[in-house]
């Protein structure tokens, strides 16, 4: 079973003379146990990639598959079932609602899903990440690097099989580029999930089981 693929994709936003083709012609999978490195610049098509990967947006034409279920064939209902229960997303705009504290943005997950992690395996992800003197804190008195970690910590909590990320490592210094990193190796390799990860920071290469680049919407696997 592939746990994500994109067969043939192709995004176009707009019409006429403002019309861009976001992505080309993608073809793109994912197994569990690995963690995939898309690379590109700004504007290559990467937000778009990955959240069509995630279902959070659909694709113009081609195939978008998820635990080789076309996710285009699934309700609404459907999809957002799935994405609760199995994607984890560390989106560029890092998705914390605004009034309340961290440690209540990871109690609002217990609302809407039993199965998240255990309270020893919860604490040992926010030992590493070292956020744990944060959790009483708002969204808005964290700095930028201290919002990314609790995105990706918050992302892991529901225990999710696919993780996708966006950026989740463009605030940090390169100290905590290696815990990131690490963390998402860990993620695949020891706990099997898939994780894909769209990011231009090449400092995550070292951490990756295969490394894709993304060029004006054209991806091309280089390992
Ligand atoms: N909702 C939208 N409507 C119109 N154009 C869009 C929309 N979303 C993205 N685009 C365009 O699609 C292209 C790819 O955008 P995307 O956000 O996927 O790039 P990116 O690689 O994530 O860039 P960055 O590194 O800056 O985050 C850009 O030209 C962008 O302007
Ligand atoms: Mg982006």
């Amino acid at each position: 079973m592939t746990t994500l693929a994109l067969k043939h994709v192709n995004k176009i936003f707009g019409s006429g003379l403002s019309q861009v083709t976001a992505l080309q012609d993608v073809n793109f999978t994912s197994e569990k146990g690995t963690l995939t490195l898309i690379l590109g610049p700004s504007g290559s098509g990467k937000s778009t990639l990955l959240t069509i990967l995630g279902g959070l947006q659909s694709s113009t034409n081609g195939e978008v598959l998820i635990n080789d279920v076309n996710v285009n064939h699934l309700s609404a209902k459907q999809q957002e079932q799935l994405r609760l229960n199995q994607i984890g997303f560390i989106l560029q705009a890092y998705n914390l609602v605004p009034y309340l504290k961290v440690q209540e943005q990871f109690e609002l997950v217990n609302t809407v899903k039993n199965d998240n992690l255990s309270e020893k395996s919860f604490s040992t992800i926010i030992d590493k990440l070292g956020i744990q003197n944060l959790l009483q804190k708002y969204p808005s008195e964290l700095s930028g690097g201290q919002t990314q970690r609790i995105a990706l910590a918050r992302a892991l909590y529901p225990n999710p099989d696919i993780i996708l990320a966006d950026e989740p490592t463009a605030a940090l210094d390169s100290e905590r580029v290696i815990t990131v990193g690490q963390l998402l190796q860990d993620m695949a390799h020891i706990q099997n999930k898939a994780v894909v990860t769209v990011t231009h920071d090449t400092r995550l290469e070292r951490f990756a089981d295969h490394i894709y680049k993304l060029v004006d919407g054209h991806l091309t696997q280089v390992k």
